[in-house]
Parts: structure tokens; sequence; C-alpha cells
């Protein structure tokens, strides 16, 4: 019910008139949001889970498409015993030892009562997944952050989660050997001092010799009700360190736990409050971000995002689209 179906021309390396690439083009099923990107090791079939639906999800043979919808991965909804566990959000997949991963989100809009669960299947077919429910991140209004929007890294073998949106912002815990629950105790790793600390969706990536840490800045949603003021829609923000667990800075130096955040790509011709962003390592294009974003001439409701993609230029040690 989130998706439809519609073609845009394929344009390969798009106009750079504003400084930014147009995402590159996507056929078939183009509708998403907070989208995640993996491919099957048994056939490099490209899967895309996204938010709605109990989360969406589609493959195709290319990242271009054209994107086909197979269903619901969890289409009963979360065992986790909170409100919102029939909207499950914010997918996050791996593949760890010979099962596929899938992290998502439970909470409702603006609440602090969130968890992040795990979803797990051996081929990513329809109807193939098992619910393992919450991995122990959760949160109330007790915690200084929410339980929501997670992102798995490994480093040196260890697991760890990035998660958080608002409230503190972003956080992460280390996650036991299996990466099936938290091990340790959250920690801040990426914090706005000002207004609704409005920073979320956080999306850790490894390249050269720094973790860059990704993150969306900004009003997510609602743009048809609501039009943020110009500058405060979402975009997509980025610092760097030596280490993944701290240490953040922008390109100016400063601290990712004090506002910092180097621009990576924001609102520009018929794009508009990019975001929801990932990171995926293409045999093909090579590093590509990808995100959602409002196709200005579709239409600014949140069931008419589209998946956009742009290859990475990473000559100045700092992401460029
Ligand atoms: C926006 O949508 C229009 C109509 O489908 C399409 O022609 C255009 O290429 C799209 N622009 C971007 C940046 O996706």
């Amino acid at each position: 019910m989130h998706l439809r179906q519609f073609t845009v021309p394929v344009a390969l390396f798009g106009a750079l008139a504003s400084g930014y690439a147009d995402p590159e083009g996507c056929s078939g099923s183009c509708v998403v949001y907070d989208p995640t990107i993996i491919q099957r090791s048994s056939d490099s079939k490209y899967f895309r889970f996204s938010t709605g639906n109990e989360i969406s999800y589609a493959s195709a043979s290319s990242l271009l498409g054209p994107w086909t919808t197979i269903g619901s991965m969890l289409p009963d909804g979360s065992s986790i015993d909170l409100d919102g566990n029939t909207d499950l959000w914010a997918p996050d997949a791996h593949y760890i030892d010979d099962l596929y991963y899938v992290y998502y989100a439970v909470s409702t809009s603006g609440s602090q009562d969130s968890a992040i669960g795990l979803a797990t299947s051996e081929t990513m077919d329809l109807d193939s997944w098992t619910d393992h429910g919450s991995v122990g991140i959760q949160s109330s209004s007790s915690k200084y952050y929410n339980a929501i929007d997670p992102s798995l890294i490994e480093v040196d073998g260890t697991y760890y989660m990035n998660f958080g949106s608002f409230w503190d912002d972003i956080y992460q815990v280390e996650m036991n050997s299996a990466a099936t629950a938290a091990s340790g105790s959250s920690y801040n790793i990426a914090y706005y001092p000002d207004g609704t600390h409005p920073e979320e969706g956080s999306y850790m990536y490894k390249y050269g010799d720094y973790y860059y840490l990704f993150y969306s800045w900004g009003i997510c949603c609602d743009y048809n009700d609501d039009m943020p003021a110009s500058g405060q829609e979402y975009h997509i923000k980025v610092c760097r360190s030596t280490s993944a667990t701290g240490s953040f800075v922008d390109a100016d130096g400063t601290a990712c736990t004090d506002g910092g955040g180097t621009i990576v790509l924001e609102s520009h011709g018929e794009v508009y409050g990019p975001g929801g962003q990932g990171v995926y390592d293409d045999p093909t294009y090579g590093t590509v971000l990808y995100y959602a974003y409002t196709n200005t001439s579709i239409g600014y409701a949140d069931d008419e995002k589209q998946f956009g993609w742009n290859v990475i230029d990473w000559s100045t040690g700092w992401p460029v689209v």
C-alpha cells in the first residue's frame, strides 16, 4: 500500500549544475523510506528493505532496477510489546554467519517508547523470516536517547550498533559476538546542542583509515502538511574518526558531539529533503550513497519519497556526491 510503480529514465552520472549530482535512475518500484541495501550471496540479487508495510522489500538485478516488490518482511509485525509493533521502521540489513539479519525499529512518531528488533532469514525469500524481537536496545522517557534507526558495524570482529533519533541524538552500544543482543552500556557519539537536536538515521562506513558517521539532520516527514523553514528539511551530514567508537569530527574539525557535521547532500533541483541514507560497496559502481528523497515534480507526501543513489567520490578524504 505504500508502494506504487513508475519509471524514470536511466541517466547515469547526471547533471552537476547545483554542485550535487542528480540521483541515478530508478525503475520499477521506487517509492521508499529509510532504505537499506544488501546483495544475496547465492545469486548477487539486490534486496532493498524500507519503512512501511511491516518492512517492505523489493529485489532487482541492478541498483538501477527494475525493482520488483516482494512483500512484507514480517507480515504479522514484531513480537516486541510496544505501540508501533505493526508499523516497523528503518531496517538495516547484514549478512552474518550465513544468515541475513535485518534490524528494525518499533516506535510511534514523537515517542521515546521504542526498541530495536531483529529478524533473520537464510534466503530473504517471502515468508522465510524469523522474528527474534528486541536486541535489548530499548528506550522510554527516562532515557537520553530514542532507540530507533539501527545501524550495525563490525570492527575487527566486534559488532557495534549505532542508533538514535532526536533527544540526545546518536548513540552506540557494543553487541555480543553473534550481533543478536547489546552487551554493554550505550554512549553518545553525535549531538546537536540546539533546538530539537534533529539528528537521526545514522550509518557508519569504513573507508581507508577512517570510520565515517553519516546521519540525517532536520525534519524528515509530513512535508505536504507542514513545510519546514528552508534549511530545516532533511539533509545528509558526515563526521569521521580513526576510531569507530568516538572522536568524530567534521571537515572543519568541529566535534560531532558538539554540533559538527559536514553536508554531503541537501535539497537541490527537483531533489528535496534527502535522508534516511546508507552506504553500499557496489561491485559495479563502487561505493554508493543511497537515500530517500522527495521529487518536487512528483509530490511531497511521505508515501511519495523516491529511492536515490549516487557514486561517492572519496578523493578529498570526505564523501562527495
Ligand atoms: C522527478 O520526477 C520527474 C517526473 O517523473 C522526472 O522526470 C525527473 O527526472 C525526476 N527528478 C529527479 C531528480 O528524480
